[in-house]
């Protein structure tokens, strides 16, 4: 019997570090049987000839042809799967507006399972052929529909993570979609976790309830206590909004005296498998309970340009050691591609910093040292997701899972301007992270299983 499931042969980029990228230039990499890197070999290596001449010829082999690339599978922190439909309508009003006239319309219609089920299959395949192999979602406030979503995860093989969103608080949730009281929303919140903790056991990728205060307005303190015993109970990852607009932040402000943050930790909402998306008003205090708590933020670059009011601080709550991933926000960001939000999330830091050039004197237009490199994005949208989400994935390392797209450079229609006077990987890199499109991901694969082939 082989050792491996499967070899494959070819040139790969990965986070060596935030700063670097490792490129691993015809490289074989040998997968176990449960979907996990067991080995990576070197044209250098002695063991590297042997391999390949005892898997070159048989049917787990998988030669990438030149020309086409590895890269680890993206990793979106916060996607709101039912807000597909709506994606890149109103984002020209306000986020409370936007949430009343659009979105709670919108999930409102979730109610019907055969129309969750229509949807959320078009989702993940949607995610899946942008690159995108692991999500975190919210679905609504629907048990049965927020299980159809794990399940349409569990089926077409990508490592979802699901929460049926909590939205009880009468005062501040329309009566048309809002849960009926916080006792129901606490008990289908457990019952939901039960069941997808039990879905997720028969899937070899991993499928995880997640407990979901949709955010602080939308929810009671009740409310908020009892999802934050429920996760400690179950050890289950958590997820909300933080501290995104002036007016979300403003509002728990007015209720607790407090910011987002603490008054998430004060619920037992804030531990290491926590991601809070947005956290763009975060302060230097409310950063370091993140970091001390191991929490996460979702770093959604295109919907911040839109809701936010701001442009977040990213290098600075890195530099604090705060875990940070990216997300789509889809609908708030209308792209449901972590292509986009890599470089968005490259081109906003370089907004904040607009123009300050150290070696001038201080000007008044930027905040220095703000800006983030494209190493540095391509950090955030594969091993930094990985870090937030306590997984071994987002790293093409042994012990990893192997979560890989295949960018294929020539494609037809979609070729990248590459050119024999691109000698160095690195360019090649640069290039397809700045302008592939989903038609050159040939291939997608998550924990060792092809889930997407174009
Ligand atoms: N805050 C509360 N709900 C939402 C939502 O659906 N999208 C965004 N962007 N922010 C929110
Ligand atoms: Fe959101």
């Amino acid at each position: 019997m082989n050792t491996y499931a499967q070899v494959f042969q070819g040139t790969a980029f990965t986070s060596q570090s935030p700063k670097e990228i490792k490129v691993l230039k015809d490289h074989l990499f040998c997968i176990d049987e449960n979907g996990v890197i067991a080995k990576i070999l070197a044209p250098i290596d002695i063991a590297y000839n042997d391999v390949l001449k005892e898997y070159e010829n048989t049917d787990a082999f998988h030669r990438i042809n030149e020309g086409t690339y590895i890269l680890p599978g993206f990793i979106d922190l916060h996607v709101h799967a039912p807000q597909w439909i709506q994606a890149g309508t109103a984002l020209d009003i306000p986020l409370n507006d936007w949430l009343n006239t659009y979105t709670f319309p919108t999930e409102a219609k979730f109610a019907d399972v055969d129309f969750a089920t229509k949807v959320y299959a078009d989702v993940v395949d949607t995610l899946l052929a942008n690159g995108t192999t692991t999500a975190l979602y919210f679905a609504t406030i629907h048990k049965e529909a927020s299980i159809v979503l794990a399940k349409t995860c569990a089926e077409k093989g990508q490592r979802g993570l699901v929460g049926k969103v909590v939205m009880d608080d009468p005062e501040q949730t329309p009566s048309f979609y809002k849960d009926a009281d916080t006792k129901t929303a606490l008990a289908d919140t457990e019952e939901f976790i039960v069941a997808v903790k039990e879905l997720g056991k028969s899937t070899k990728q991993g499928v995880y309830p997640v407990v979901t205060p949709r955010f602080i307005p939308s929810c009671t303190d009740e409310a908020l206590r009892g999802l934050g015993e429920l996760a400690k109970k179950y050890d289950t990852h958590i997820q909300s909004h933080c501290s995104e607009s002036d007016w979300a932040h403003g509002y728990v402000q007015e209720r607790f005296g407090k910011n987002d943050a603490q008054a998430l930790n004060d619920f037992g909402l804030l531990q290491d498998k926590s991601v809070m998306a947005h956290s763009n008003f975060l302060t230097d205090e409310d950063a370091q309970l993140f970091a001390d708590t191991g929490s996460a933020i979702a770093h959604c670059p295109v919907s911040n340009a839109y809701f936010a009011n701001s442009v977040i601080p990213i290098a600075r709550f890195m530099a604090m050691g705060v875990e940070i991933g990216l997300g789509s926000d889809i609908s708030g960001g209308f792209s449901p591609s972590l292509y986009d939000n890599t470089r968005q999330a490259v081109i906003s830091s370089r907004m904040l910093e607009d123009g300050v050039d150290s070696s001038l004197p201080a000007t008044t237009r930027g905040v220095p040292n703000s800006r983030i490199t494209l190493n540095e994005a391509f950090y955030l949208v594969t091993a930094g997701g990985g870090e937030s989400l306590s997984l071994p994935i987002g790293r093409l390392e042994v012990g990893f899972a192997w979560d890989a797209q295949m960018i294929d450079t020539r494609t037809a229609n979609a070729r990248l301007p590459i050119y024999e006077v691109d000698k160095k990987e690195i360019d090649i890199f640069e290039k397809i992270i700045y302008l592939a499109r989903p038609e050159n991901i040939r291939e997608v694969w998550v924990q060792g299983e092809k889930v997407h082939t174009r």
